[in-house]
């Protein structure tokens, strides 16, 4: 493996032109024009990121997920609240998004304090998903035990069997949930090694911002 590892190319894109000295104020726009440009350019599954919490000891988690919304309050996805990923921001709200688009070279680093929706947001997003995978999220325990894969598929067909006499069914364990930035980096990298780095901070009123060191 480690003459394999070393035999592959990394940073192997073709990044966008990007003038790091000439970025918009706000993050948020930014953050929308790569990701548009990801898509454009034929990134698989943009909206695919890596969340990482932390449990109360400090041990770290991540997973990925994808973005169900960003606007001026934050970056959300949609969970149940049994996993591990809640029982960790129950206790320990920080959490982090990475987004990866090899295709532009690209990275965004987001992190912050994650906070519950409420119900209303998380059955709008229950509802919004496919009868399949309201199917799916309502048969499934997350990360418990599970004796057999036939006893999965046949939750999955009571589930849908449900869903599809009641279309209205809400799982109570539904959560959308919103990872509200306080910083946010964005990274283009280069084959001569002169990356690219932008950070935001949150502040007073807005946000400052600034080019670090590679
Ligand atoms: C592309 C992709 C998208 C996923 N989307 C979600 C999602 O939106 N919500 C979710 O809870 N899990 C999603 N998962 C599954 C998670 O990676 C993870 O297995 C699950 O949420 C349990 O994580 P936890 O036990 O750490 O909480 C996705 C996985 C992949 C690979």
């Amino acid at each position: 493996m480690r003459e394999l590892l070393r035999s592959l190319p990394a940073l192997s894109g073709t990044a966008p032109a990007f003038d790091a000295e000439a970025v918009p104020d706000d993050p948020l726009e930014l953050f929308v024009d790569w990701f548009t440009t990801a898509l454009s350019r034929g990134v698989p599954e943009p909206h695919a990121a890596t969340l990482s919490t932390a449990d109360v000891a400090g041990q770290p988690s991540a997973r990925v997920l994808v973005l169900k919304d960003v606007g001026p309050e934050g970056f959300a996805f949609a969970t149940d609240a049994r996993s591990a990923k809640v029982e960790d921001l129950e206790v320990n709200p920080q959490a982090a998004l990475t987004f990866w688009w090899q295709p532009v070279v690209r990275q965004v680093r987001i992190s912050g304090a994650a906070r519950f929706l409420g119900e209303e947001a998380s059955a709008e997003d229950y509802l919004a998903r496919s009868p399949r995978s309201r199917a799916a999220a309502a048969s499934v325990r997350p990360g418990r035990e599970l004796a057999s894969v036939t006893d999965l598929r046949d939750a999955m067909a009571r589930s849908r069997a449900r869903i599809d006499e009641d279309p209205g069914f809400v799982l109570p364990t539904w959560q959308a949930w919103l990872v509200v930035p306080d910083v946010i980096e964005f990274w283009q990298g280069s084959l001569d090694r002169a990356h690219a780095r932008v950070v935001y901070r949150s502040c007073e009123g807005g946000w400052s911002r600034g080019l670090v060191w590679p």
